[in-house]
């Protein structure tokens, strides 16, 4: 029998990635004074993101979450907010439309500033510091003052936060995700570009169907669906204390507790140890929860996990997010979604083709090549086809910015490139065009599921 869950019993597990504060009176102080503030989301809110997701679990569905492996202080800005979004939104018009899958939007923002390290600490030129571990935690600079983790980061995380999801909000329920807008979503960076031009042609043919059916009478305006979107934030619940200011219980359900500092929270694979604080504290929060499955993760331990973060087999509540690597998915997936299906667990199987694809390019940066990228998002697809369940989601590292940080695409980044507009604190970001890239794939995979599933029907009827 499981031990009570309250929103502090993760303190008595042990806790990996988590910063050591030398100020612990201020840590304190602030995690009191975040405890008083505002939930940055409701807990409504977070339920109909379940709902959402539960409809991926079932296969009605696909799941569309990213954004930047780490929110920074320094790059904070409305032009950087919108250009993500509008991404974000070509992203989602070509899954939605090529592909006619409704997707559920979630981004990595409004709260995806902690970071899980390899290392504690850094070296440089025999000077040994604390590693960055996010702006919510640390600075990136190499000084004794920017790496001591500093607790009043954690206001500072939170009122940008709450500004950014301000923003999101005005942007997908005051008219800038408009359908009728599509149009006007392209990226100036990405004008010229193949992609473009294939987002261009898309882009048309709905300003058409738009353009008809108001011929035919529809009122546009009147629907909902049409003018606004549903976009939902998440981030990675690494920085327990923060997370735990925020929980809050549900006032029109009492005995539900919520994390408001976003509407999804996902754990690390780092830190998804059975029975250490990250899954306590995750296990007893109501939110749709990830869980990040890497390598070494193993189909037993994977059901038990499984067992303690979804008792009740709720479609929706989590999802599995794997990121095993290019190389390793046709011999790692397998075992874990029979094991899954066997036992008749409702997830949602979303690949993160970014983290098992990093290496260090010739020029010294930490990158990803685009081709590993695309062949892990290919074999996630076939090997989900291949054992029956519906390939429901992915989770990506990207930003609006025309950046140089992973290699390859139509642009052809090399290694020399990355050093042009390498802006990432954390890890490489796909850009804009290689996202819209991606999605073009992925809508071309989320075609070829539906047909498959299509064909014994039409075998059935005798076609
Ligand atoms: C991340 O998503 O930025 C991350 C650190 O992922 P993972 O836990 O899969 O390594
Ligand atoms: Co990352």
């Amino acid at each position: 029998m499981a031990e009570r869950w309250t929103p502090e019993s993760w303190r008595k597990k042990p806790a990996l990635q988590m910063p050591d504060y030398p100020d612990k009176q201020a840590l304190a102080e602030v995690e009191r004074q975040l405890a008083t503030f505002p939930p940055l989301v409701f807990a409504g809110e977070a339920r109909n993101l379940k709902k959402a997701l539960g409809r991926v679990a079932k296969g009605e569905a696909f799941l569309l979450q990213g954004g930047d492996c780490a929110e920074s202080f320094a790059e904070h800005g409305a032009n950087n907010i919108r250009d993500f979004f509008r991404v974000f939104l070509q992203m989602a018009v070509v899954l939605t439309y090529a592909a006619a899958s409704p997707v559920v939007k979630v981004g990595r923002i409004a709260g995806q500033f902690a970071k899980p390290r390899t290392a504690p600490t850094e070296k440089k030129n025999g000077v040994e510091l604390p590693i960055y571990r996010g702006d919510i935690v640390n600075g990136t600079e190499f000084t004794v003052e920017a790496r001591t983790p500093d607790p009043r980061r954690q206001l500072q995380a939170y009122r940008q936060s709450a500004a950014t999801l301000n923003l999101l909000r005005a942007f997908a329920y005051g008219g800038y995700a408009n359908l009728a807008s599509v149009q006007q979503w392209m990226l100036t960076a990405i004008k010229d570009s193949p992609q473009a031009r294939r987002y261009q042609e898309l882009a048309e043919r709905i300003s058409e169907a738009l353009n008809f059916m108001q011929a035919c009478g529809l009122d546009l305006e009147s629907h909902p669906e049409l003018r606004t979107t549903e976009f939902y934030t998440s981030h990675e619940a690494l920085l327990l204390g923060y997370e735990q200011a925020l929980t809050r219980e549900d006032s029109t359900q009492p005995g539900n507790w919520y994390a408001t500092s976003g509407h999804m929270v996902w754990i690390g694979d780092r830190t998804r140890q059975l029975d250490h604080a990250h899954v306590e504290f995750c296990r007893g929060i109501k939110n749709p929860l990830g869980l990040k499955t890497g390598p070494s993760q193993k189909p037993d331990e994977l059901l038990r996990l499984i067992d303690i973060l979804n008792p009740e087999n709720e479609p929706g509540r989590l999802t599995l997010i794997c990121r095993v690597g290019a190389d390793k998915a046709a011999d790692l997936l397998p075992p874990l979604i029979r094991a899954v299906k066997k036992e008749g667990r409702f997830v949602v199987w979303s690949s993160d083709p970014m983290h098992g694809n990093t290496i260090t390019s010739t020029t010294g940066y930490k990158t990803r090549p685009f081709d590993l990228i695309l062949k892990e998002t290919r074999t996630f697809f076939q090997v989900c086809a291949a054992e029956g369940v519906h390939a429901g989601g992915v989770h990506l590292e990207m930003t609006g910015q025309n950046v140089t940080e992973c290699t390859g695409g139509v642009r052809e980044i090399s290694d020399v490139d990355l050093n042009d507009r390498y802006h990432t604190v954390c890890d490489p970001r796909l850009n804009a065009e290689q996202a819209i890239d991606l999605a073009f794939l992925l809508a071309d995979l989320l075609k070829q599921e539906r047909a498959a599933k299509a064909q014994p029907l039409s075998v059935a009827a005798g076609l």
